[in-house]
């Protein structure tokens, strides 16, 4: 059976670094004897200029027929100033609506040769292998009512955070259903001591607790989570959390990571299609120059034969040719000088996915 990718650059680096990664994808699938088709489409700043909009109907229609999507990043300071319902983040945000992928998994792992790149501490970060998941359809990101509005002679910004409960129990399930699989701790981060929605958060999270007896749970104030990830990350295991505290905390763990550049991301709904993209921006900065990571999608390709693709074993050789190639001292521009007493080799993006492809074994 042939799998369909849909292939959505954005802007940006994404531009750079979802071809280097598809050509990761049609290596390692084709070394385990898979079929695959990948399609393209257009999304964010790069829709809006080719078509005016930044999530056209043809983009989600192929999106509604494809096994999983890969995408690079959208936005960029070009299209800074459109209004909200207008600009390039609209077309991330409605695929996720539209598709349901409710369920954000970001993990931010230390690998053993980037330790160093981290601005934490050695002994803090060695061996981090820590998960967030974020509510990714819900909460203030999409709540109604939202707008800007003159109240007594002055204009007001407003938004809303709701929760309902069934949306905190899909979200609760997922996060205690790969808790069990992981290390068994699960930490639901809120702000209960002032607000309503929190507390009805934490009651939910907690009436579910006694069905996965193998899972072993606590809850923080969101403020102490973004301290404690800094002062001591290895407390946590997977972290579960509302969608904008889980951006938050997402920046944050990826930065324990030492570099934004290495961390992927999976959103996924109960069933059917998966998104899969780095957790970092287009960084317009650096873009058209061949000089991007290509690690953090590389990796989001794993997460996708993972989660989507049924091909355990892809995400398995992926992550290890990563590995490998790391551990040989290739790095790309942003998370080179990480061992001092190590030769390093700098590498542009298309360069380091060709060395991870060479590094491919099934
Ligand atoms: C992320 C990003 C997005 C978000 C933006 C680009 C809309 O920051 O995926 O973390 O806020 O969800
Ligand atoms: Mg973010």
């Amino acid at each position: 059976m042939k799998q369909k990718i849909l292939s959505l650059a954005g802007d940006g680096i994404g531009q750079e670094v979802v071809p280097v990664s598809l050509e990761v994808l049609k290596a390692v699938t084709s070394l385990a004897g898979r079929d695959i088709e990948i399609v393209h489409g257009l999304v964010g700043g790069d829709a809006i200029d080719k078509v005016g909009s930044p999530l056209p109907d043809e983009t989600l229609s192929l999106a509604r027929e494809t096994d999983a999507i890969l995408l690079g990043g959208v936005g960029g300071p070009k299209w800074d100033d459109l209004p909200t319902q207008e600009r390039p983040e609209r077309g991330l945000l409605g695929l996720r609506q539209s598709l349901g992928l409710y369920a954000n998994l970001r993990p931010a792992l230390v690998s053993p040769a980037l330790v160093g790149s981290s601005s934490l501490k050695h002994e803090i970060v060695n061996n981090l292998d820590i998960l967030i998941i974020r509510e990714l359809t819900g909460g203030i990101y999409f709540g109604e009512p939202r707008g800007t509005d003159v109240r007594n002679n002055e204009r007001v910004g407003f938004n809303t955070l709701i929760y309902s409960e069934s949306e905190i129990e899909r979200i609760a399930r997922t996060a205690f259903e790969l808790a069990e699989k992981r290390n068994g701790k699960l930490c639901s981060v809120d702000k209960a001591n002032v607000l309503e929605v929190s507390q009805l958060w934490r009651e939910v999270v907690e009436s579910l607790s006694s069905q996965y007896p193998a899972v072993q749970l606590s809850h923080m104030y969101v403020d102490n989570a973004a301290m404690q990830l800094v002062r001591n990350p290895k407390q946590f295991d997977v972290v579960v959390t509302g969608n904008m505290f889980g951006d938050i905390l997402s920046d944050i763990a990826a930065m324990l990571t030492g570099s934004l550049g290495m961390l992927p991301s999976a959103s996924l709904a109960g069933s059917g299609v998966g998104l899969f993209e780095p957790v970092h921006g287009t960084a317009p900065d650096i873009a058209g120059e061949n000089v991007a990571n290509p690690i953090a999608t590389i990796l989001s390709v794993a997460m996708m034969c993972k989660y989507s693709l049924d091909l355990p074993d892809c995400a398995e050789s992926i992550e290890n040719a990563v590995n490998a190639v790391l551990d040989e001292g290739f790095r790309s521009a942003d998370i080179a000088g990480s061992e001092e007493s190590k030769k390093e080799t700098i590498l542009g993006c298309v360069e380091m996915g060709e060395k991870i492809i060479s590094a491919l074994a099934i």
